[in-house]
């Protein structure tokens, strides 16, 4: 058994921005990081188009970034929540800005703001096409720098430890050595980003499995909205089962048009915002144009677009597709929608709190009631910022000990391993299913199949973790199915179509 004051599960922006904050203040408490994969390793530092933000109150207000947000929601947003995120948000970025986030600026020294689909403004604080990448090292490097915070890395959180719905930490496989611990803390933060994985098509790295999610369900905490996943428009182009990478929406905020395989702009049949609607219905318009024509894709035609500043500011963008022999100047780059984001997540009040006493959530993997039925572009970021400071500024006022130990956690004794290959065909399998049955547009009795399928898979991993040492891949097999089980019964009770959800 390890002791910490404050466990902190998942090293993305919500998770490190909490940490550095609650290390600076108690500097004699120390805080424990777990995380699956290398520490920058996150569905942050993939992030391209930027922070949706209002921090210059002469073209744009608080007010119409609301009204955006809620629009895009759909009628399912929490109003208060949106209006504390929206208008905390600027001392959040400024404080990114603090600890040495750079954002791009134009040339009269502002900040270069980008659009994206659904904002009435341009309001995207942006640093070129990575701005993931360039707010996970800053606040990395950031979290380097304070002495009580302790980043465990290539550690996965297997599972929380609750008693009377009191959360006591987790239990965390060192996947180096394959030896579960128990992590015992006053305070655990769940912090485990998003669930793309579970589909085929995913803009997702590897490591978003769902796992908190699956294991705050597995904890009986409360789980809400999962129906809401959201696809992006705009992914690249791919035969392949794998992660699929993304051309930014901010692409289309500077100018390329949607185009299909005849050279039509089919968007402004569907939507009188063109190209720049929100998400849910480029999505939808995409996949009714896919139906229609039979074809495999459509294209973003950037090629009337300034290509030298399009190259200033999509540089990553430009490459990669240069790479694979598309020409961004001469050549439309062929698009399909994929898994991008999950809108709902374990719920949280405005402090983080979830239903499980001294269990907390931030970031994609909580449902704090911001997007509603689909998120508007750029908000995921901006509410994971808002949310760790909430959750900072609770504990500060509010001090969580917990008094019952916890001396024993059933070891795992097991010393013979299960056939890797059969967890990893599994896991194409669900990703499969779930593309086809559980995507943009579903019926009941295609989610009645999927219901059925992964039971069955839930059942043979609960026997496979009885008889066998259960691995890294075994848990998140499991959590992918717990989580895949969410969205489709979360699917199957929704009856009325809102936002990024239709079903017929
Ligand atoms: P993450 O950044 O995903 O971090 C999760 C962490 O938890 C990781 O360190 C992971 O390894 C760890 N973890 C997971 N499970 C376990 C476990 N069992 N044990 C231990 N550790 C675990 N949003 C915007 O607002 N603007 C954008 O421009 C934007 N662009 C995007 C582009 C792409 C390609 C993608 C994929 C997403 C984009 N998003 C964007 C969404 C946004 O990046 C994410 O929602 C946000 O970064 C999530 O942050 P997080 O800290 O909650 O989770
Ligand atoms: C993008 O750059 O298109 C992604 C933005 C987001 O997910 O908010």
């Amino acid at each position: 058994m390890r002791k910490t004051n404050y466990l902190v599960l998942g090293s993305g922006v919500a998770g490190l921005t909490f940490a550095i904050k609650i290390a600076e203040h108690f500097p004699n408490k120390l805080v424990t990081i777990v995380t699956k994969a290398t520490e920058e390793e996150s569905n942050t530092k993939y992030a391209q188009g930027g922070i949706a933000v209002v921090m210059n109150q002469i073209e744009d207000n608080f007010q119409k970034h609301i009204e955006d947000t809620l629009i895009c929601g759909d009628g399912l947003c929490n109003e208060e929540v949106v209006k504390m995120v929206v208008t905390e948000g600027p001392k959040r970025v400024q404080e990114l800005i603090d600890w040495g986030t750079q954002f791009d600026k134009n040339r009269e020294g502002a900040f270069d703001l980008g659009r994206e689909g659904g904002h009435t403004s341009n309001r995207v604080m942006h640093h070129k096409d990575q701005t993931g990448y360039e707010i996970e090292r800053a606040i990395l490097a950031k979290a380097h720098l304070q002495k009580n915070i302790e980043i465990l890395d290539y550690h996965f959180a297997t599972d929380l430890i609750t008693k009377n719905n009191i959360c006591f930490g987790a239990t965390v496989l060192d996947e180096k050595t394959n030896e579960i611990t128990f992590f015992q803390s006053d305070f655990t933060l769940l912090a485990t980003g998003g669930i793309g994985q579970v589909y085929g098509h995913t803009t997702n790295p590897e490591i978003a499995t769902g796992d908190g999610i699956a294991m705050a369900k597995r904890a009986n905490a409360t789980i809400k909205d999962m129906e809401f996943i959201q696809f992006h428009p705009t992914a690249l182009f791919s035969n392949d089962l794998s992660s699929t990478f993304l051309i930014s929406e901010a692409v289309r905020g500077f100018g390329a048009y949607l185009r299909n395989k005849e050279g039509q702009r089919f968007m402004l049949d569907c939507d009188k915002r063109g190209e720049l609607a929100s998400r849910d219905i480029v999505s939808q318009c995409i996949e009714k144009e896919l139906k229609k024509s039979g074809n495999e894709c459509v294209y973003l035609d950037c090629t009337h677009l300034d290509i030298i500043e399009f190259k200033k500011h999509f540089p990553m963008i430009y490459d990669r597709c240069k790479a694979i022999g598309i020409v961004i100047e001469n050549d439309w780059i062929p698009v399909i929608p994929a898994q991008h984001y999950v809108c709902g997540g374990v719920e949280v009040d405005t402090n983080g709190k979830t239903s499980v006493e001294n269990l907390f959530a931030c970031g994609e993997c909580s449902q704090t009631g911001l997007h509603g039925a689909n998120r508007l572009a750029s908000n995921s970021l901006l509410e994971a910022i808002v949310y760790s400071d909430r959750i900072f500024n609770y504990l500060k006022e509010n001090t969580i000990t917990n008094s019952i130990e916890i001396h024993s956690i059933e070891k795992d004794t097991k010393n013979q391993y299960f056939d890797e290959n059969c967890i990893v065909s599994t896991r194409k399998k669900l990703q499969i299913i779930m593309q086809k049955n559980v995507s943009i547009v579903r019926n009941n009795l295609d989610l009645v199949l999927t219901k059925n399928q992964l039971i069955l898979w839930k059942e043979s991993i609960d026997s496979l973790k009885l008889n066998y040492k259960v691995t890294k891949e075994m848990y998140e097999l499991e959590n992918m199915i717990d989580v895949s089980l969410l969205i489709v019964f979360h699917s199957l009770k929704r009856t009325e179509n809102k936002g990024g959800f239709i079903k017929n």
